[in-house]
This record gives structure tokens, C-alpha cells and sequence, in this order.
């Protein structure tokens, strides 16, 4: 059977290249390279002696960009965009011109069937970025307590029927365990019918995914050592898709501001413009948000 082609349409690409290149020679940190897409747009606008360190916790994914973009001033890493720091100190670099951090998934991840991202496909209940992680989304709704079922979906997909969804996992699981992701959708759908356009599942594949790959505080984290990833002068681009992330990098920035170390380069998030939303649904709940080190 011949593979698909795997797409990903990066998202506001000339203007995170605007706000982001600010030196054509200078070395950036894309941490979330995916398929590549933001970083082959960036190495049209950057000089032959630029240099960009792309981290996925993908390794398919890694793979893919590494292929398509071929390009000697990639350097790719399979690591967490957290390991950003020792990377640098690793390769004697002190401190990049810039780096971009766009959250989420990519449509790789979430238009295949077999990583389980998916509410519209079925496949295995997985959804790790990283298949090296031992927790899987099985693995969270099979063996995780009651309590951290509910605050997951509570704090992470801010799910109102949290407690049902809970209890119906818990009731399904001592019956059969979690293997796909369909079974989830049927325990969810048991308790919460129908209602509106999204699926009543959404909110609660949202909180997996969210949980499985510690996604919030990989965000938290990074942004707590970007003094360690960025010189002064340069800047970070954050790229969100979500409330949750978008309010954090919010109060993470604001508070940076506050120290007087790091300035605020846009006060409210740009969105995509209307021509991009409507040639590509997936931007439309993007939000970027930019920040300039100062000291
Ligand atoms: C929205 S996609 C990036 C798409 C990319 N900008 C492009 O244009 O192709 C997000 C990527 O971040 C990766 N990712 C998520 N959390 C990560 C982390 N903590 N460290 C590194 N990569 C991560 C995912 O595996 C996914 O490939």
C-alpha cells in the first residue's frame, strides 16, 4: 500500500518570519519542527551561513522534516524543546538570535489514523508525540484514579460533565480496557449525547493529549529557561491554539515584562489574517505572541 503524503501548513509563517529573523546570520531554535514547514520558510529568508536546531519529540515527524527540508544549515534533534539549553552549551553556542515554539500538534500527528490523535479517525487510544513515553493515553484512562481522571478533564479540557466522563471510564475500564480510541468515544458519547457541532469526546481527547504528553508544563518549563535559550537582543516566537496555553504564555510574558529583562514586542496576540483561515481551517484558533530579551 503506498503512503500518504503527509501535509502541514505552518501557520503565519512570513509574519513570525518578520518579528523572529532579526538577524539573517544568526542561529535559531525552532522547538517544535514538526514537518519542517516553519524552518524551510525561515532557511529562504536566512543567509547560506545561518544555522537553525530543530527539536521534535517526534521521531517519524523528525524524520519527514529532515527529508523534505535537506538543508546543511538544519541541525534536527529527537529531544524536548526543554533540552534546548544543554543542546546549545553542548554545541558552544551562547545563546540564540531566536526561537520559536508553535504548540500543539501538526496535521501529521493528528490526520493519522495510527497515532490516535484523532476524534474523527479510529485507531489506537495512543497519543504520545513521543512513542518512547510510557504514558500513552490508554495508559492514563486504563490505570489513572478517579480524582486525576476528573482534574485532567476538568483543568485540561475544560470539560463540565468532568465527574460523568470519569465515572463512565472508570465503569468501562473494569469491564474491558481502553484500546481505541472509538471505545472512548463510545464510553463519552454513553454519558453525554450529542449536542452542537463538536463531538462530546472533543474536550475529553483534548485532556489526554494535554496529560500524556505533559504538554502545559513542557510550556511552563521553557519558558521558565528562555534566558537560557535566547542572547539579548534576540527574541521568542509563541505560537498557541488554545486558551490554556495562550493564557499562560500571556501571564509568562507579562511577568517577564515586569522584570524589565525581556520586552513585549506585540501587547495583544496576532491572529492569522482572514485569507489564511479561510485557505487553511486549522489556523483559525492561533494566537502568536512575541517577546524580546533585553538584558
Ligand atoms: C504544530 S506542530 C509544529 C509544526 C511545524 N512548525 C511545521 O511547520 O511543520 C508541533 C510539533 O511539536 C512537537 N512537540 C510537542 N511538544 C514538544 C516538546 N515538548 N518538545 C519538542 N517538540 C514537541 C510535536 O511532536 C509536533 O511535531
Amino acid at each position: 500500500m503506498t503512503q500518504p503524503v503527509w501535509t502541514h501548513i505552518p501557520i503565519m509563517a512570513p509574519e513570525i518570519a518578520d518579528l523572529l529573523l532579526t538577524n539573517p546570520h544568526g542561529v535559531y531554535v525552532d522547538g517544535t519542527l514538526g514537518l519542517g514547514g516553519h524552518t524551510r520558510y525561515f532557511l529562504t529568508r536566512l543567509a547560506d551561513d545561518a544555522c537553525i536546531l530543530g527539536f521534535d519529540k517526534d521521531e517519524e515527524a523528525l524524520a519527514i522534516a529532515q527529508e523534505r527540508t535537506a538543508d546543511k544549515r538544519l541541525q534536527a534533534f529527537h529531544a524536548g524543546y526543554t533540552h534546548a539549553p544543554e543542546k546549545l552549551k553542548e554545541l558552544g553556542i551562547n545563546g540564540a538570535d531566536g526561537a520559536l515554539f508553535d504548540l500543539g500538534l501538526s496535521s501529521y500527528q493528528l490526520d493519522n489514523p495510527d497515532r490516535g490523535f484523532s476524534i474523527l479517525h479510529n485507531g489506537p487510544l495512543d497519543m504520545r508525540f513521543d512513542r518512547a513515553n510510557p504514558v500513552s493515553a490508554a495508559v492514563v484512562v486504563n490505570t489513572w484514579p478517579l480524582q486525576e481522571l476528573e482534574r485532567i478533564l476538568t483543568d485540561y479540557g475544560e470539560e463540565k460533565n468532568a465527574t460523568k466522563i470519569a465515572l463512565a471510564i472508570m465503569r468501562a475500564r473494569k469491564e474491558t480496557p481502553f484500546e481505541t480510541t472509538e471505545q472512548l468515544k463510545k464510553v463519552v458519547e454513553s454519558v453525554c449525547p450529542r449536542y452542537g457541532k463538536n463531538h462530546p469526546a472533543t474536550q475529553t481527547f483534548q485532556a489526554l493529549r494535554i496529560a500524556c504528553n505533559a504538554e502545559l508544563d513542557n510550556v511552563a518549563q521553557v519558558l521558565s529557561v528562555l534566558a537560557q535559550i535566547v542572547k539579548p537582543g534576540g527574541r521568542a516566537a509563541v505560537l498557541t491554539f488554545h486558551s490554556l496555553e495562550d493564557r499562560l504564555v500571556k501571564n509568562k510574558f507579562k511577568e517577564m515584562a515586569q522584570s524589565g529583562a525581556w520586552k513585549l514586542i506585540n501587547k495583544h496576540a496576532l491572529a492569522p489574517s482572514y485569507e489564511e483561515v479561510r485557505h487553511n481551517r486549522r489556523a483559525r484558533s492561533a494566537k502568536l505572541r512575541v517577546i524580546e530579551r533585553v538584558l
